[in-house]
Formats: structure tokens, sequence, C-alpha cells
């Protein structure tokens, strides 16, 4: 079956920004036509569709309108916790992977804090299996640094590597013996993977619940300084100098951690990072009635620290987006806040949030779709190009759409979001993962 896409803004940063029509054929991108050209031969249906005339879908196939919407390399969250194998009752693989492509992520990275930890090519072979079932996002497992996340001994990460793993990470947990993580970056460096950074010195958190400032004092609630984040950023920035191996950051959230990365990179040292949206649309002041849907690690930290972030994300400091999609129970956030769980979803509301930093002339489309597509894929070292012979996962968004957030809507298995009622703008109404529709909300 062919797929023509016809008359949208084709959007490839560094290659191409112009209206295209783009014929798929046998999973991959087959054509990028002018929209006046002739479809080339071997295209079933060629001779059936004169200059200017609306073709209708035939048994070979299915054209779609994409007049006024966006055609982008499909997005990609690097950082989301399906929760399968273990937690189930929060997300399973499969609700997780078509929420991400109802979010219009064509992949993501599953985090390996599941109960067992994917600390071995056993449970990374079960994740992939389970994500062929699923046909949504694609999921791109990524393994534990050490086993059991207990941060004693290294985990199987060549095996889990030749089982599928992208990258390693302990997340949800630092790395807290520097001797351990010099190990794994000098172990990955030779695998060519990066390891993704949870930047947490526990101490220093001392059992913090929400950012260290007025807001938690306000509130009565234990905080957690910047330096709790900035002090592990700073020791593996020097880890990363030291052992030449590439270092991803997770979930940035503050303005030291943001200047410690920018001078790491001017410095030519191998560090990428991320921050999630909550930490560009969200701070400490925003907490409110001891609500633990704004509960999440790190903490949303102070104005100043959000203004970081977007400066960073407007800089290049910041090389991606991505939700650190957190789903929790409605049992384990109905508690008070210092015992509610940590975390927020967001495969289903990163990109509106997102494209309010392109509404807001923040960031420009162009940069926003290198942070949610371009740069979470050369982290990966995966392509992500529209160009003839790529395989077709592909983002359709429509920038305009004006929505309201409504969890009870969200086809992941949680809702705890502090999004609920905000009017937001755009949205994905076409996902497509290898020449497949995953996703649509079209029209007609
Ligand atoms: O908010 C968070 N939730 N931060 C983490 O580091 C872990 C995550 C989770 O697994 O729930
Ligand atoms: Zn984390
Ligand atoms: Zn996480």
């Amino acid at each position: 079956m062919q797929i023509l896409i016809k008359g949208a803004r084709v959007l490839d940063p560094g290659s191409i920004d112009e209206k295209k029509d783009v014929l798929i054929d046998g999973g991959k991108i087959a054509a990028i036509l002018d929209p006046s050209d002739a479809l080339p031969s071997g295209a079933v249906s060629s001779g059936a569709l004169p200059p200017g005339a609306d073709p209708q879908d035939t048994a070979d196939m299915q054209v779609i309108n994409a007049a006024g919407l966006v055609l982008v390399p499909g997005l990609m969250d690097i950082h989301v916790h399906l929760r399968e194998p273990g937690h189930e009752y929060k997300e399973t693989i499969t609700s997780g992977l078509a929420a991400a492509a109802k979010g219009g992520f064509t992949a993501v990275c599953a985090m390996p804090n599941t109960v067992p930890v994917n600390d071995n090519a056993q449970v990374t072979r079960f994740i992939l299996e389970k994500a062929r079932l699923a046909k949504g996002a694609r999921v791109y497992p990524v393994g534990a640094v050490s086993k059991g996340s207990a941060g004693t001994n290294l985990a199987e990460i060549q095996d889990m590597q030749q089982a599928g793993i992208k990258a390693v990470t302990d997340d949800g947990l630092p790395v807290a013996n520097a001797q351990l993580m010099r190990r794994a970056l000098e172990y990955c460096n030779g695998l060519s993977m990066p390891v993704f950074v949870h930047a947490e010195e526990l101490s220093l958190v001392n059992n913090g619940a929400m950012n260290e400032g007025p807001a938690a004092t306000f509130w009565g609630i234990k905080g957690i300084p910047n330096a709790a984040e900035t002090v592990m950023v700073a020791r593996d920035i020097l880890l990363s100098q030291l052992t030449g191996a590439h270092v991803h950051f997770c979930h940035i959230s503050c303005k030291e951690s943001i200047a410690a990365i920018r001078s790491a990179k001017q410095q030519g040292i191998r560090v990428t990072c991320e921050t999630a949206p909550h930490y560009f649309t969200l701070i400490d002041a925003d907490v409110k009635d001891y609500d633990t849907n704004f509960k999440m690690n790190p903490p949303l930290r102070s104005k100043e620290d959000r203004d970081a972030v977007i400066q960073g994300l407007a800089d290049g400091t910041i090389d991606a987006i991505a939700s650190d999609h957190a789903p929790h129970s409605k049992e384990e956030k109905d508690l008070e806040f210092d015992q509610a769980a940590f975390g927020i979803v967001g495969l289903e509301t990163s990109l509106p949030l997102s494209l309010h930093l392109v509404h807001s002339g923040a960031l420009t489309l162009e940069e926003l779709i290198r942070k949610m597509a371009k740069n979470p894929a050369r982290i990966l070292g995966i392509n992500n190009d529209i160009t003839p012979g790529s395989r077709a996962d592909l983002t359709l968004i429509d920038l305009d759409e004006k929505i309201t957030i409504d969890p009870a809507q969200f086809v992941s298995k949680s809702r705890n979001t502090p999004y609920g009622g905000m009017a937001v703008r755009g949205r994905a109404v076409c996902t497509m993962v290898g020449g497949q529709i995953v996703f649509s909300a079209l029209k007609g």
C-alpha cells in the first residue's frame, strides 16, 4: 500500500522547508515531489491524478490531504517510563506506545527502572517483543548501568546492546559511586553508546520533596537545592572529560547545571542534555495546596531557573526536549506531599506544551523540531531524515488547533498531570511508523 501525503509544509531541519508531496511505499519514503509533479513511474495511481484534482483513495494508495499541516521527521521522546514489566497497573508497553503515538512520537526510549530492572538481554528482548506486538511508537530500550540499578556492579551492558538497547542509565537513581560511573563510561565508550545521567546527589536531596526556596518554606515542605543536581552534573562532566565518553544529562532543571553544560560544550567535552516541558512551563510557585501532580524529580524550580532553561534551549545548550513520562496510580499520588510518588505523565502533552515556545517566539519551529526529532536521533545514533529511501517515520502537526488538556481523554493508563484544563495550541494529527499510520485524528 502506498500513501501520498499531499500539500504539507515539509520541514526537515537543515535539509528542507517547503510545500511538497511525499510518497510512501513499502514503509519507506519513495519520493518527495513538487505539488505539481506527476507521480514517478511505478506509482500506482500516476495516470489517475490530473493536476489540481483531489484524488480519491484507491485500493492501492491512500491519499492524505495535508494542506495547512506541517510534516516533520518522527518526533522522538528519549525519556519515557513504560513501567512494564512489573508495574502494569501504571502503564503497559502497549498503552504507553499508544500514548506516544497520540502525542506525535514515532519512537521513545524506555527507562530501565522496571521490575525486574532491564539489566540483562532477556528483559530487553521482552520489551522489544511486546513493542512489536503493540503497533504504536517504536521503542528503543535503555539498559541499566548497574545490576538491579543497585549501584554496585556493572549490568550486562554488551549483551543488552546486542539485544537492542541504545543507551544505559540507572534513571530514578543516581550512580552514586564515581568509580563505577568511570568504568561505565569507559565501557560504553568502547561500545559507542551514551550514558544517560540522572544527576542527583542524594545526601543533598536529604528527603526533600520540592524545590528549596520561599514556596517550600510557605508550604512547610522540605526543600531540594539546585546543587543536588549540579554537583552531579559537574562530576560527570569531569568524568566525560577523563574518559572521552558521551554523557547525556536527563531532565536538566536549573540554571547552574545549564551554565556548567554550556561551559563543558565550549571546551569540547562530549556532553548533551535534555529538559522536560514542565521545567519551561511551570515553577515552584505553581505548586499549590499540596497538589502532588506538581511533584516530580527533579522538582519545579524558581522563575530564574525556568528562564535559564528557555535560554538554554534557545542558545543550543539544551539539545533535546523529553517528557520523563512517569505514570503513577491515583493511590500513589493521593498522599501527603512528602509521601507521594515523584513524577508526571507527559507523552500526550509534550508537543502542545513545547509548541508554546514557538508561539511565544522563544524558538523557531525548526529549532523545536531539532529538539524533538533530530537531536534525540543524533544522541542515539539513529537516522531520522525526510529523504528518499529513509524509513517513513513521520509526524503531521497542526500548529494552530486550540485544545484544552483533558486527562480523562488520555490513552495512557495514568492521569497524573498538572496540566488538566490548560488551554494549548497545536498538536500531532497523524503519526506514521515505518509507513503504518499508528495514530490519526485527520478529518475525512
Ligand atoms: O519524577 C520522576 N519520576 N523522576 C525520576 O527520576 C523517576 C521517575 C519515575 O520513575 O517515576
Ligand atoms: Zn531521572
Ligand atoms: Zn525518568
